[in-house]
């Protein structure tokens, strides 16, 4: 998108998963306050997103936005100014179609008069959603130019903002969006459920053309192994917004969903009540050593390097040399596994000295466990997994 944006992969909160469509100023205000007072911002979740159902039904005579007068009776200007002055950036939500998937006015047409609006109100950042395209999708060329037109019209602005497409993966935007976009959604709409497969989140790969909604965590994951590889520095792509702390998953399977979203660089979107953060959803999304996964200055994906059965490794470099390593167990009771150097260090082969003695640090402990040479065998727990740094590389160039 050539602005500057998500250099790393952007953190923050947003409305939709834990509220839908009950989003209202006091809301936001007072989930902007428990991030900015709770150690969340320090932590890097800066971006306050307001999702969908905040617009009035109708454009003013200019054809200007406007905001729900109830939900939002001083309009959105203020709140982004309380939300600045928190020391937080605001994020707002529209559709590149006649309407956005909650049925309200959007922004197809409208693409320079609604991104001076969102200028003039101090907007920071764009979630730019698929619905009610009008049939303007189809081929990698018209979701393009659809996306484009936004992104041409936010940088004619001249306030950087980040754009965050959400077309679900539609025509392949890992393939079209990187150049115009600072990330983009690669599936339907997570929901808070580890494995269920579900029949309106039908596609299990990309030869499948609807993205649907209800889709699990390994549903997911499962797609984004294929095009880990096309995200980069300024460009993620997004696994969707986060559902730790929502009550649909145990510990382990959270872990795993904010492990595998961190280490894939997905951005990193809270979407549970801020307000009130129970120690075990703490433990979850503030943990530095995970979040410097995430934040890594090496902008590189992790890998999976091989699926047998249940259980599933990752592999991915960090900087200064040392390696991220996931050992993911997807069954229903735990197991022991082992990934070997060759495996961890696959795409480095022949120059991978096996023997070689390396420190592993258990990220979720933030704890060393020792010295390794050879391979690695532990504990991982149902729907679970451990995330290793491994402190040095086994490579010898
Ligand atoms: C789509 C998006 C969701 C959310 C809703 C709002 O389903 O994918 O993330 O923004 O619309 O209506």
């Amino acid at each position: 998108a050539n602005n500057g944006l998500a250099i790393t992969p952007q953190m923050g909160w947003n409305t939709w998963n834990k509220y839908g469509c009950n989003v209202d100023e006091q809301l936001i205000l007072d989930a902007a306050k428990a991030i900015a007072s709770s150690g969340l911002k320090d932590l890097g979740y800066n971006y306050v997103i307001i999702d969908d159902c905040w617009q009035k039904n109708e454009r003013e005579s200019s054809k200007t936005l406007l905001a729900d007068p109830t939900k939002f009776p001083r309009g959105i200007k203020p709140l982004v100014d309380d939300i600045h002055n928190l020391g937080l950036k605001a994020g707002i939500y529209s559709s590149a179609g006649t309407l956005t998937c909650g049925g309200h006015i959007a922004s197809l047409g409208y693409e320079d008069i609604d991104a001076k609006t969102w200028a003039k109100w101090g907007i920071d950042y764009l979630k730019y959603d698929n619905c009610y395209n009008q049939g303007q999708s189809g081929t990698p060329k018209l979701s393009y130019d659809r996306y484009k037109a936004m992104g041409n019209a936010l940088n004619k602005t001249g306030r950087p903002m980040l754009y965050s497409l959400c077309n679900w993966g539609e025509d392949g935007p890992w393939n079209f969006a990187s150049t115009i976009s600072n990330s983009w959604r690669i599936s339907g709409d997570v929901y808070d459920n580890f494995n269920r497969p579900d029949p309106a989140c039908p596609c299990t790969t990309y030869d499948c053309v609807l993205a649907g909604f209800r889709c699990s965590v390994m549903n997911i994951i499962n797609k984004a192994v294929a095009v880990s590889q096309k995200a980069r520095s300024g460009g993620w792509n997004d696994l969707d917004m986060l559902e730790v702390g929502n009550g649909g998953m145990n510990q382990e399977e959270y872990r795993v969903h904010y492990t595998i979203w961190a280490a894939l660089k997905s951005p990193l979107i809270l979407g549970n009540d801020v307000t009130n953060i129970t120690n075990t959803t703490k433990e979850i999304i503030m943990n530095k050593e995970v979040i410097a996964v995430n934040q890594d200055s090496s902008f590189s994906p992790a890998n999976r390097i091989w699926v047998k059965g249940d259980q599933q490794l990752f592999s991915g470099n960090l900087a200064n040399n040392t390696q991220v390593v996931i050992l993911l167990n997807a069954g229903d009771s735990a197991a022991k596994m082992t990934a070997t150097w060759d495996d961890i260090w696959v795409y480095n082969l022949p120059n991978v000295d096996s023997s070689r003695s390396i420190e592993v640090r258990d990220l979720w402990k933030q704890k060393s466990l020792g010295n390794f040479s050879n391979h690695i065998t532990l504990d991982v727990p149902a729907h679970g997994v451990r995330l290793l740094k491994f402190m040095d590389s086994a490579t010898s160039s």
